[in-house]
């Protein structure tokens, strides 16, 4: 019981911490290294995703529908209680001036925020970028799927269930094996 109480202390306090270091850039800021074939095209392959359209689908007139709903006053695309899942970096949180807000679901809402990590001599090496903020996170040991269910809860207003293979399958981008 201690020693559990103990990891999630260490827990929150680096989530705590990794706020306060690192800074999200924005999708714009990962693209050059993350767009040709050879990269494994990640940007593209998002580009293309809904997640790319994930503030735009709150100006729709659909989404103003389901906001009234959900009892939102004004308009869903300036409610905090949308933004929450339709964006990346939640009010608050420490922005460099490429981050854009527009640009929906990014990179760093799976990755975390890139500032200290995107630097060639860091994402090279998997233990400097995970030190300098990346979030390791893997389909394999369970951790994609828990993040991505920090979004695609009940808590969404549209929430028609979650199914990791058939989900990750639309959005894989894996960097091509030499
Ligand atoms: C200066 C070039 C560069 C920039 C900018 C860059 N990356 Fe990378 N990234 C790389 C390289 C090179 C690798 C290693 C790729 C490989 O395995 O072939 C990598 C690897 C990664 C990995 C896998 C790392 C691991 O250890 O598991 C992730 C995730 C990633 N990048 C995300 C991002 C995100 C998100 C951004 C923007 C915030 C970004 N990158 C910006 C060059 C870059
Ligand atoms: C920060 C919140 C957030 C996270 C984390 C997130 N998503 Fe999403 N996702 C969304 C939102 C919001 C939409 C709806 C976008 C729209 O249609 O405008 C969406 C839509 C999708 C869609 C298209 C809709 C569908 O069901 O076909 C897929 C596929 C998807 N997400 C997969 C994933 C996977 C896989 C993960 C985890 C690796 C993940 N998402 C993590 C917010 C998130
Ligand atoms: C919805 C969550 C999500 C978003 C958005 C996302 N990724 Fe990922 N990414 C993942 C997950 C999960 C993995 C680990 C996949 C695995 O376990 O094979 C991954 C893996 C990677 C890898 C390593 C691939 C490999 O084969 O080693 C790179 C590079 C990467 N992402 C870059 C990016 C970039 C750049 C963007 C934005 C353009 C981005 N990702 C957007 C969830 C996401
Ligand atoms: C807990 C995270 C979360 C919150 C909060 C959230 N959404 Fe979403 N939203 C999602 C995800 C994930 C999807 C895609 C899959 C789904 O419908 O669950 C989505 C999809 C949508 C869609 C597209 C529906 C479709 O069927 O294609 C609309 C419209 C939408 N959301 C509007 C809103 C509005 C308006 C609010 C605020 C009242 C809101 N969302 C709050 C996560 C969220």
């Amino acid at each position: 019981m201690r020693r559990l109480v103990t990891a999630s202390f260490v827990l929150s306090f680096s989530v705590l911490v990794g706020q306060a270091d690192h800074s999200f850039v924005g999708v714009k800021a990962c693209t050059p290294c993350h767009k040709t074939d050879k990269q494994g095209k990640q940007q593209p392959i998002w580009q293309a995703s809904q997640h790319a359209k994930a503030f735009a689908t709150l100006k729709t007139p659909e989404a103003q529908k389901v906001a009234e709903k959900a009892g939102v006053k004004g308009a869903a695309s300036e409610a905090a209680q949308c933004l929450k899942c339709h964006i990346t970096a939640a009010a608050g949180a420490d922005m460099k001036p490429t981050f854009v807000k527009e640009d929906g679901v990014q990179c760093e809402s799976c990755h975390g925020p890139g500032s200290e990590y995107k630097v060639m001599a860091v994402m090279k090496d998997h233990a400097k970028a995970v030190a300098a903020g990346l979030i390791p996170i893997s389909v394999a040991d369970g951790s994609a799927e828990k993040a991505c269910k920090n979004c695609h809860n009940q808590q969404s207003p549209t929430f028609k269930g979650f199914n990791l293979k058939e989900a990750w399958g639309k959005i894989a981008h894996p960097v091509p094996k030499s």
